[in-house]
């Protein structure tokens, strides 16, 4: 049995954080949780589905409503971090989130941030969403097996196959793709830019390019900054797929509740 305080400690404990992150929250609070619907997304329809099944709690990825709707994109800068830690200077790493920081805080503001919130009040179930913890927790998982397989004569190809060891990358139906450059380009230094909150689009790749990186593995792109990085040509870009990525930082959390006995139920996720 945990409550659901002890869900979100478990996930900053695994994710070697000291803080819930601005995109993550408990909306209704709950205590003796044997049962738990886990999903990638959580609504209204995922709470009703609950709530007829009997479970004790939902927990969701993705932040659909609440504070962590409206504050995401603060979590977006834990990129300038990241650019730091490969050498990009920081006034330039702080300049390079300036415009999707601005377009994900304009976005978040449309957002019916109330509405699955109310609704799990009044269904009296258990509701929190944990992202960043767990994206941080996907990111260190892929960082290092990419890290413990390349070697300084890899190619990209290379950085694929050792991510493809990941079981939830065998079991997605999604395949990891090359959206940039060629599988046999010299993968050169690699980053695992995840954990942020969202992909960094076409600024953020195409600042590690100018700093010396290879490649660059997102978890996901939209196509208009993919064609503008094909524009710029530079570099390599490795898309691993939105949900099997979720998956990799979302189950070590699911086999932590299940060695506690909570019956855990996945939707969406692609299991380990
Ligand atoms: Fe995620
Ligand atoms: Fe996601």
């Amino acid at each position: 049995m945990v409550d659901t305080e002890e869900i979100m400690e478990l996930s900053l404990q695994l994710a070697g954080l000291k803080e819930v992150p601005e995109d993550s929250a408990i909306y209704v609070n709950g205590s003796d949780i044997r049962k738990v619907l886990f999903c990638i997304d959580a609504g209204v329809p995922e709470l009703l589905l609950a709530k007829k099944l009997g479970y004790d709690a939902v927990v969701a990825h993705h932040p659909l409503g609440g504070t962590a709707a409206i504050n995401f994109h603060q979590v977006f800068r834990r990129h300038i971090q990241q650019m730091v830690q490969v050498g990009v200077p920081w006034e330039e790493a702080e300049k390079t989130v300036e415009k999707k920081l601005l377009a994900l805080e304009v976005q978040g503001h449309i957002r019916n941030y109330a509405h699955v919130v109310d609704v799990a009040k009044l269904l009296k179930m258990p509701y929190m969403n944990i992202h960043t913890p767990l994206d941080e927790v996907g990111r260190r998982i892929m960082s290092e097996r990419i890290h413990n397989r390349i070697r300084e004569n890899s190619t990209v190809q290379d950085v694929v196959y050792a991510l493809e060891e990941l079981k939830e990358f065998k079991n997605a139906v999604t395949d990891i793709k090359i959206r940039l450059g060629k599988a046999e380009n010299p993968s050169g230094k690699v980053v695992m830019s995840h954990g942020a909150g969202t992909n960094g689009g076409f600024e953020i790749a195409e600042t590690y390019f100018e700093h010396g990186i290879g490649t660059v593995v997102y978890i996901h792109v939209s196509p208009m900054d993919l064609e503008k990085l094909k524009v710029e040509g530079k570099g390599n870009l490795i898309v691993t797929g939105h949900i099997a990525s979720d998956s990799v930082g979302i189950n070590p959390l699911i086999h932590e509740l299940e060695k506690k006995e909570v019956f855990v139920t996945r939707i969406g996720v692609v299991p380990s």
